[in-house]
């Protein structure tokens, strides 16, 4: 079992703007692949063909095909003990921030409310064109979905080449700027500018936890790495804490 430094227990109690940022590793004992290291999607399938503007345009069916998957396998899916353990440190420490870079929506399903999501939400769909929300059931079988401007309807997540939501990342460097503590999650910390924030936040002061099964770009900057699934760790922290009040 892994041991907890009674020194960020005691971090944790004095924080005052903790902020979590996580990954594909978080929803992993859920069930939902990660995108690299072992089993990762992008091992297997090409981003720049399913996961790209270029890539829509030039097979939005494909492209569909992949996201209708995805769904449905994330919709098969609960959150595991890990998002349940952030849902909770929330509800103990009321101002605490998520970030996070995953589309399924096990965040909020756990509890959460705080939550910045930097890749959008594969929940939602919008016009390639115009950008409006599109809300109307769709089958892949019919024909390709229009909005009423003519534009086709594609996921509301963020490709690579694409900027993310100005005011979501806005709102999650002055998190990270302002953080005091800040847990990296389930992360390979490779994706700018997700990989940034916990960098800012170690330079801008906040002591810099970083939870994942194996080390990453981010363990030697971080000040503690706390090796394990974080669906193991998260509630381990949830515990010591349990303890002590
Ligand atoms: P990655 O797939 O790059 O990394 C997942 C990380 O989770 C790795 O460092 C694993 O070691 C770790 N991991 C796996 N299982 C774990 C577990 N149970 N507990 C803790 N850690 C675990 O996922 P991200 O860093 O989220 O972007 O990838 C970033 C972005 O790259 C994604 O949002 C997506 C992808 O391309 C877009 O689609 C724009």
């Amino acid at each position: 079992m892994i041991e907890i430094p009674s020194d960020l227990i005691e971090r944790i109690r004095n924080a005052q703007r903790p902020v979590f940022s996580t990954g594909a590793g978080v929803s992993a004992e859920s069930g939902v692949p990660t995108f690299r290291g072992e089993g990762g999607i992008w091992n297997k399938m090409r981003p720049e063909e399913l996961a790209s503007v270029d890539g829509f345009m030039q097979n939005p069916t494909l492209v569909w095909e992949w996201y209708q998957h995805r769904r449905n396998l994330m919709s098969g899916v609960d959150p595991n003990p890990g998002h349940h353990a952030i849902a909770e440190f929330e509800k103990r420490f009321p101002g605490t921030i998520l970030i996070t870079q995953n589309i399924d929506g096990l965040h909020d399903r756990a509890g959460s409310s705080n939550i910045l999501e930097l890749h959008g939400n594969i929940a939602r769909n919008k016009c390639f064109d115009c950008g409006r929300p599109y809300t109307e059931e769709i089958n892949i079988e019919d024909d390709f979905p229009h909005c009423d401007c003519g534009g086709k309807i594609r996921p509301d997540v963020v490709w690579f080449g694409e900027m993310l939501p100005q005011n979501i990342i806005s709102r999650a460097f002055r998190a990270a700027e302002e953080a005091d503590l800040f847990f990296a999650v389930g992360t390979s910390a490779v994706v700018q500018p997700a990989a940034s924030l916990p960098v800012i936040a170690g330079r801008a002061g906040a002591y810099v936890v970083e939870i994942n099964l194996d080390q990453t770009a981010l363990t030697s900057a971080a000040d503690l790495f706390l090796q394990g699934k974080s669906g193991d760790v998260l509630p381990r922290i949830m515990d010591e804490l349990n303890q002590i009040d």
